[in-house]
């Protein structure tokens, strides 16, 4: 028999979504948070730019710019009505993370700094504004900082290093979820009235990527094995620069400073893909014009890489050609001290891991994995939905990158991540503890255990004939070259038929490591079964939508095609097979248009 703990709500995972609705459950109802590593070593702390919220600390802007952005940034797959209500609330959600002592950098005058970044403009002049607000290049960081300390004070429960297996459900309604302590191997059973999923994304499905080693979709997969479709899985977000072969985040904000990317012969070559807005159009735009200059032969030295150039003497002369201004008027100019001040981790990464002082020489730069836009599908009140017509799952909630409201429809605007893990995370805490007041705690089946024992002794019993680590490799470098920045019908094929070959080698896997203490090999093995099942859905969702838009670019269908796919897919992982179905995109006023930039 397992050890049983009760609370009115349960948070799964302790990364920014699921701290800030600890931090609004908690006020309200008895709470846990169940997190797999310590809350603040979560990958929200990798987002580095900033946040986005239309201050207008420094030249003018409002939030419905910011919707106007995000809805087009999103090639208009995201749902209008949820996204006005999160420009609008991203305002009130900067203060509040200023009030809980986020030490945002600030403005000569003492108000919270802002910067240029991908997508965001004057929708007066089309021209970059100033929207995301940061503290230095480490923005995501001190977001767990901060709102940890907050939980603390509200006396939140913390079950750190545990690993969620499985949910529980009674009568159609969440009863709570089955998690393995790390430490012990112990099994141990968590009921609750109502249980947040805010798990991550899974970025780890392929093999350059700025994700960290937990982001292994446990989440999403957790409810795909119980039943719940996962939404617009074919649309995962590739950030244009992630460090040459490593992948690791050289954030967009580089380019909001004044950085310019350039290839091999020395052009900086976004001018001919984005000649308005340049080396800051929207990530999706960026990436593939990375990979056409590649393509072309233009990649430095022929390789498959360019630069990323933030040397302050080829910022200024850009700026210069540009025409670009300070605030006050004057022409943009920087020092290099300056730059170095605004993106310290940058300029500590590059050091570490190229050898490269970005003040010195510019930096060698490829696309990577970075955000998945789709996940658990939610309500703009993070309530779980269970089918495309949107019947939402008792006590059940998700908020942040594993969740899919859907605010980034098929590609995330820089920023926009922290926005939405912050005002959703918020909605979920809220509606979970309102939710756990009205409604009983429900009584749970003997066999509730079962699933997740099941699951563990699978992995022990195997024959052993396959290695897992041969599998993720495989996996890995599949999904890079069938289901990366471009598309192809017969690539997706062959990805969809390589991973059932794969899903079936991986009941063949055995770990070796008998112990209950720390057993990693258990765990890893656990995530890679997840990650196969997201591929896997990813892949077939991206098979079938025959046209291309946003970070889902079709090399035989390269066009948007709003006739037959202005919809969300619904995909449902059933047995060996995907079940897709669509559901409508949510409009308000935003008129679908080509995307100009
Ligand atoms: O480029 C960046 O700093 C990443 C930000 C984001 O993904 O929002």
């Amino acid at each position: 028999m397992s050890q049983q703990h009760v609370y009115d709500v349960i948070i799964v995972g302790g990364g920014g979504a699921g701290l800030m609705a600890a931090l609004y459950a908690s006020q309200n109802a008895n709470t846990a948070v169940i997190s797999k590593l310590y809350p603040v070593r979560s990958h929200t702390g990798a987002a580095q730019g900033g946040i986005g919220a239309a201050l207008g600390n420094l030249e003018e802007d409002h939030w419905e710019w910011h919707a106007y952005d995000t809805v087009k940034g999103s090639d208009y797959l995201g749902d209008q009505d949820a996204i006005e209500f999160m420009c609008e609330q991203a305002i009130q959600s900067v203060y509040d993370l200023e009030h809980y002592g986020l030490p945002f950098s600030r403005t000569e005058d003492g108000r919270i700094a802002q910067r240029k970044f991908g997508g965001h403009t004057n929708n007066e002049t089309g021209k970059p504004v100033r929207r995301s607000c940061y503290a230095a290049d480490r923005t995501g960081h001190m977001i767990l900082q901060t709102l940890f300390q907050q939980c603390v004070k509200h006396k939140t429960t913390f079950f750190n290093e545990f690993h969620v297996l499985d949910l529980i459900t009674q009568n159609g309604v969440t009863a709570g979820v089955i998690a393995l302590e790390l430490a012990t191997g112990e099994i141990h059973t968590f009921r609750a009235k109502a249980v947040i999923f805010a798990t991550g994304g899974h970025g780890r499905i392929w093999d350059i990527t700025s994700n960290a080693y937990a982001y292994t979709g446990d989440g999403a997969a957790v409810l795909a094995r119980r039943g719940f479709p996962i939404e617009d899985m074919e649309f995962f977000q590739f950030h244009p620069t992630g460090i040459l072969k490593l992948g690791i985040l050289i954030t967009e904000a580089v380019r909001g400073e004044g950085g310019v990317l350039i290839n091999g012969k020395g052009e900086r070559f976004m001018e001919k893909y984005a000649p308005h807005i340049k080396d800051l159009a929207s990530r999706d735009v960026v990436s593939r014009a990375i990979y056409l200059e590649v393509k072309a032969g233009n990649g430095v030295d022929g390789k498959n890489y360019v630069y990323l150039d933030a040397r302050p003497e080829v910022i200024n002369k850009f700026a210069l050609l540009d025409g670009k201004t300070r605030p006050d008027g004057t022409p943009y100019q920087v020092t290099a001290e300056e730059i170095t001040q605004k993106i310290p981790d940058i300029t500590d990464f590059c050091l570490t891991y190229l050898g490269v002082d970005p003040v010195l020489e510019p930096m060698p730069v490829q696309p990577t994995a970075h955000y998945a836009m789709g996940g658990i599908p939610t309500t703009k009140f993070a309530e779980v939905i269970m089918d495309e017509k949107g019947t939402v799952m008792p006590g059940l909630y998700a908020a942040g990158e594993g969740a899919c409201v859907s605010v980034h429809g098929a590609n995330r605007l820089g920023t926009n991540s922290l926005v939405d893990l912050i005002v959703f995370g918020k909605q979920a805490g809220i509606k979970a503890a309102e939710y756990a007041k009205a409604n009983p705690l429900q009584e749970i089946a003997a066999d509730a255990e079962d699933f997740t024992r099941a699951q563990i002794n699978q992995l022990r019993s195997g024959s052993g004939i396959e290695k897992a680590a041969e599998i993720g490799h495989e996996m890995r470098k599949l999904m890079s070259q069938d289901v990366g920045v471009f598309r192809t019908e017969a690539g997706l094929a062959d990805a969809v038929s390589q991973l059932h070959q794969l899903r079936q080698r991986f009941v063949n896997v055995k770990i070796h490591d008998s112990s209950s203490t720390y057993n990693m090999e258990l765990l890893n093995t656990w995530e890679l079964g997840n990650m196969l099942d997201l591929a896997l859905i990813t892949a077939e969702s991206a098979l079938a939508r025959k046209e291309s838009r946003g970070a889902h670019a079709r090399e035989d269908y390269p066009k948007r095609d709003d006739v037959n796919w202005m919809k969300h897919t619904l995909a449902w992982l059933q047995e060996d097979k995907v079940r897709l179905a669509y559901k409508p995109v949510a409009y308000t006023h935003f008129e679908p248009k080509e995307r100009q930039y």
